[in-house]
């Protein structure tokens, strides 16, 4: 544990990020981990390795890792291009039109979107007549954005980024934040925020990795350390209560492996009923489940390890048969796999990935290539392992050749299977 004064890019997150509670339970320990999606040059320093844990709230039922990373070391120059996936556009462009019905069809909406990445959702919001600005840290990405005639501020979101948004726009209609809640270490500031650029019959959307199924669907390797929460729905009505704020609505959906949307407006918003209903069946299953108790989350800690063992069983199998294996997805979820797995180079030939900006580079940690797929005709392996299994069928179909010549896929999550 470094001391506050030290100048490692961490520090221990002691309390509840929802309920402030200090009594919290340990339940997954990763040991020290590489930050699973910062890729190597070459030439570049070796790796920062710094704890993955994750711990319970009983108080609220919160899930957050003990580790707070710095997100300048995690953010400031994001890889992640949201426009490579043809299925977030369609997903952002029905997320504009709904919302816009919310509003009776009404015209000249403003819309923010926190974390805007290249403007991928915005510019959907655009083609539905909505007037747009983006805020993301990456400086990177906001250029990219103007390029694509999305107007962005780099900036990382609270206070400051709220009145320089207001400036220039008013206040806001629709904010949406999705895939950047779990990434929030100050959810109570990021709402705060939220709240002063907020018009008073404005809505805010949040989408997020939904933790049910994180549990229900084994997806431990989703956690790393850029994910900071793991949200249920029930410690998120205590969170939008303390900052003025209701739960009006919510959904599930099939984006990165089971997500939830929920829109959330001012406690004095009466314009929009709330959907009792709809929350009522997401706290009643959640419970059923025990996602509220411990037990759930121990259980997952369990799974993981038999899948591990399940895992390297069979590869020393292949191995000692003469096998040749690889993986595909050099995804970040796909990093923390190989590294709690304890998967080396001897293991994983080569790591393909179709992003042309992680070609040429080195998987953090282990130091595995990720090269493009023409190393799957050129090389032939025997083997190769979906880290990305949210793409599975994505990638299966684009090589079938490789199938008909004798190739098999092994899949390890939620459970080992080999096809
Ligand atoms: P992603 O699902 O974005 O996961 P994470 O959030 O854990 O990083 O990662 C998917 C990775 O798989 C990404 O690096 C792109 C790669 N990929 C391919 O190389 N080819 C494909 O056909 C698809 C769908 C993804
Ligand atoms: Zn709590």
């Amino acid at each position: 544990m470094p001391p506050s004064e030290s100048m490692e890019p961490w520090r221990v997150k002691k309390n509840c990020r929802v309920c402030d509670s200090s009594h919290l339970i340990k339940y997954f320990d990763f040991g020290k981990m590489p930050l699973v999606d910062s890729f190597i040059g070459a030439g570049e320093p070796g790796d920062l390795r710094i704890p993955l844990e994750v711990m319970f709230c009983p108080a609220c039922a919160h899930s957050q890792l003990s580790a707070v990373v710095d997100p300048k070391v995690l953010f400031s120059d994001y890889l992640y291009h949201s426009s490579v996936s043809r299925t977030f556009s369609r997903h952002c462009n029905s997320m504009a039109r709904d919302l816009k019905k919310l509003f009776s069809g009404r015209n000249n909406l403003k819309c923010l979107d926190i974390a805007s990445n290249d403007g991928c959702l915005l510019i959907e919001f655009q083609k539905e007549g909505y007037q747009v600005i983006g805020v993301d840290p990456a400086e990177n990405l906001c250029r990219l954005a103007e390029e694509n005639g999305v107007p962005s501020i780099a900036a990382f979101w609270g206070m400051d980024a709220a009145k320089k948004v207001v400036q220039r726009l008013g206040k806001l209609d629709v904010i949406t934040a999705t895939n950047v809640f779990a990434h929030v270490d100050d959810l109570h500031g990021f709402l705060e925020a939220v709240y002063a650029a907020l018009d008073d019959e404005g809505i805010l959307v949040i989408e997020f990795p939904y933790m049910r199924n994180l549990i229900k669907y084994n997806e431990f390797d989703t956690i790393y350390h850029e994910h900071l929460s793991y949200f249920l729905i029930k410690p998120l009505l205590t969170l939008f209560h303390q900052q003025g704020m209701k739960l009006m609505n919510l959904a599930e959906f099939d984006i990165h492996g089971g997500s939830v949307r929920v829109f959330v407006s001012k406690e004095s918003n009466k314009k929009i009923p709330v959907n009792e209903k709809a929350i009522q069946h997401f706290l009643e299953l959640e419970q059923k489940e025990g996602l509220h108790t411990l037990a759930p989350y121990v259980n997952l800690q369990k799974n993981a390890q038999k899948i591990r063992e399940a895992l390297r069983e069979r590869l020393r199998e292949l191995r000692a048969l003469g096998k040749k294996i690889a993986a595909y997805g050099a995804s970040a979820k796909g990093n923390t796999f190989i590294n709690y797995c304890r998967l080396d180079l001897n293991d994983i030939g080569f790591i393909i990935d179709d992003t042309p900006h992680k070609q040429g580079k080195l998987y953090a940690g282990t130091h595995i290539p990720v090269v493009p797929q023409a190393w799957l005709r050129q090389e032939k392996p025997d083997y190769v392992l979906i880290l990305a299994w949210n793409f599975a069928s994505e990638i299966i179909s684009k090589s079938p050749e490789y199938q008909t010549q004798g190739g098999k896929y092994i899949i390890a999550i939620p459970e080992l299977k080999i096809i």
